[in-house]
């Protein structure tokens, strides 16, 4: 594909999962990429396999480092690190809320922020936002999750608003389960709206890259995620109670 052949790509949170699987194919398709991850170790495993260069560290804050291993200009900013809390409630502590805030939508800030002179000069630049079907509905047993997310899609949407004229591409991803170390992390609620329907980390990458070739902005690796997104919006209440069902579903089974 023309738009990633040779670009230097930098794919946060690609120690396993998701974010691996964009790294490894943004490789196959000849990218140069980092490959971040907060835990050392796995950034380099995957860096090592697929021939890119590992940039461990908080994904806030490697846009210079991410810079200087790929020798110039980044022109594709997968902001896919993310973390989820389940089984909360309100009584979610604030450093919890603050974790989330952090990983989920503020490492996305700081990153266009870091980015964004350099692709406006160039008038070209493309930033990859691993959202949720959370960011667009809702996530029993979450409410961190659910907020955060919304933020980071809200945050993608200004951004491709404000600078498609300006050659700045967006895309949102927005997964429901997908079978990762996070989906295996979730309990009853994720058996009850995440796991049946349960997709590969490859598969996302394969939405993506339809995606981008489309060029389109929302990517939906789950079809029917937007028949919910439409129910959504033109019945709230009655989303909100068949949400409720859900929700009494889960209390019944954690
Ligand atoms: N798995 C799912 O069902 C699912 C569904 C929708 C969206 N997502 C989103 O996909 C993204 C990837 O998640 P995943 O499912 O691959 O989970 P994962 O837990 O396998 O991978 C997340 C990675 O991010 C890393 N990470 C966490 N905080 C970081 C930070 N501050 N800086 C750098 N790296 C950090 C973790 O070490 C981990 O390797 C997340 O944003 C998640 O919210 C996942």
């Amino acid at each position: 594909m023309e738009a990633v052949q040779d670009a230097g790509v930098v794919v946060t949170g690609a120690g396993g999962g998701i974010g691996a699987a964009l790294a490894r194919r943004f490789a196959a398709e000849g990218a140069r990429v980092v490959v971040n991850d907060l835990d050392a170790s796995r950034a380099e495993a995957v860096a090592a396999e697929i021939g890119a260069t590992a940039v461990p560290g908080d994904a806030s804050g490697i846009v210079d480092a991410a810079r200087e291993a790929l020798g110039g200009g980044i022109d594709i900013w997968c902001a896919n690190a993310g973390v989820a809390f389940e089984d909360g409630g309100t009584d979610l502590d604030e450093r919890t809320w603050a974790t989330s805030w952090d990983v989920n939508v503020m490492a996305h800030v700081r990153a266009a922020q870091a980015l964004l002179p350099d692709w406006l000069e160039r008038g070209t630049g493309r930033f990859v936002s691993t959202v949720s079907a959370a960011g667009l509905l809702t996530m029993v047993g979450a409410p961190s999750y659910s907020v955060t997310k919304h933020g980071a899609l809200a945050f993608a949407e200004w951004l491709s608003l404000t600078y498609r004229h300006r050659g700045v591409k967006v895309h949102a991803i927005c997964p429901q389960g997908v079978r990762t170390a996070m989906l295996e992390a979730t309990g009853a609620a994720g058996d009850l709206v995440l796991r049946p329907t349960a997709i590969e980390p490859d598969d996302v990458a394969d939405a993506l890259f339809k995606g981008i070739a489309e060029d389109r902005f929302l990517i939906l690796p789950h079809p029917e995620v937007a028949d919910y997104y439409r129910a959504r919006a033109d019945q709230p209440d009655r989303w909100l109670a068949g949400m409720n069902h859900i929700q009494r579903k889960w209390e019944a089974n954690r």
